[in-house]
């Protein structure tokens, strides 16, 4: 049942203990996460999980990402291969999730994985999503806490721009760090690792971390990371990448030496520039006016800036 009115809880004692009493009661909860807000939902529980398909407008084929406390819960679902417990020793709690087989008894609901034998996992850092995953004590399942397709949230705010009386709370942990989604490793049939989503851990970090190149998913050969479609993250209007100044009607966001309207980072630190994209491009829209994006190196974060801008400037299906 979508509940008519989303409480808006502080990340105090009292807010984190209200949102594990939603989640324990099937109720589903925006929390901010070192990344970006998920909505969360109990893992176990596939009406639960169901209700936030619903609110996001979310196509049930594609998976959910299971968030929990530590390593030790992490073990209880998945398959740890050497290569995953070395990532998880480096990147938990942080920006990384992997994906691995599910162990017998889990306890996951099959609509969270949308029926695959793997789970991406992964430990948040941040202080509200970590009280919250140890005050509720179990798995909890969170997409990007935003309607499907559109702009990531990453502030209390943006969630209910976009969810407002559709999910039962949200709760504020002000705006988050990193800015852009987790990065997700997976490994292909004969365990060499994969790059499924660039994100918020750079992959030269992972390569580095494994002391062997990642791979990216060959076409054809999903399910990879089936939520990677063309068209996501997208505002109302028009996005044009790669500008060294407006056109007529546009507004320009800035990266480095060309300045723009606003900058993503005036000194060109893609680190920076992903904790400002989803802000500024939820400001800009709020505009109606097209967006022009000044080129941003693919290198470290860059690799993922770029990954959610060219999205953003996929043609639309509507
Ligand atoms: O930073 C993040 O990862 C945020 C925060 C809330 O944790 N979550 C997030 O979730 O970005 P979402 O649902 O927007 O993206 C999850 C991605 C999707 O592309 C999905 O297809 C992929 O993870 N995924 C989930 N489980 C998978 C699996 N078993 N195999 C391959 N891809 C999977
Ligand atoms: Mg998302």
């Amino acid at each position: 049942m979508d509940s008519d009115v989303t409480e808006r809880l502080f990340a105090d004692d009292a807010g984190i203990a209200r949102a594990a009493a939603l989640l324990a009661a099937g109720e589903s909860v925006a929390f901010p996460t070192e990344t970006v807000y998920g909505l969360g939902a109990d893992a176990r529980n596939g009406a639960a999980v169901a209700r936030v398909y619903a609110a996001k407008g979310r196509p049930a084929f594609n998976p959910l990402i299971v968030h929990v406390a530590d390593l030790r819960a992490a073990r209880q679902l998945v398959h740890f291969t050497d290569q995953a417990e070395r990532l998880a020793a480096e990147f938990w709690p942080g920006p990384l999730t992997l994906v691995l087989p599910l162990r017998e008894g889990h306890g996951i609901a099959s609509i969270v994985t949308a029926g695959l034998p793997t789970l991406g996992v992964r430990v948040p850092a941040g202080d509200a999503a970590q009280a919250l995953l140890r005050a509720f004590g179990g798995p909890v399942a969170a997409p990007s806490a935003n309607p499907s397709g559109r702009i990531s949230p990453t502030t209390a705010d943006h969630v209910l721009d976009g969810l407002s009386g559709r999910i039962a709370a949200v709760l504020d942990g002000g705006a988050c760090g990193v800015g852009i989604e987790s990065t997700i490793v997976g490994e292909d049939p004969g365990g060499a690792p994969v790059l499924l989503r660039p994100g918020g851990v750079a992959s030269e970090a992972i390569e580095a971390a494994l002391a062997t190149p990642l791979t990216r998913p060959v076409a054809g050969d999903l399910p990879s990371a089936p939520g990677q479609l063309a068209s996501h993250y997208a505002p109302r209007a028009a996005v044009r990448l790669n500008a060294q100044e407006a056109r007529e009607g546009e507004l320009l966001l800035g990266f480095g030496a060309v300045r723009g309207d606003m900058s993503l980072s005036e000194t060109g630190d893609p680190q920076e520039a992903a904790a400002r994209l989803f802000d500024m491009l939820h400001r800009l829209d709020t505009t109606g006016r097209p967006i022009a994006v000044a080129p941003i190196p693919e290198t470290g974060l860059g690799a993922a800036l770029n990954d959610r801008l060219r999205r953003a400037a996929a043609p639309r299906d509507s």
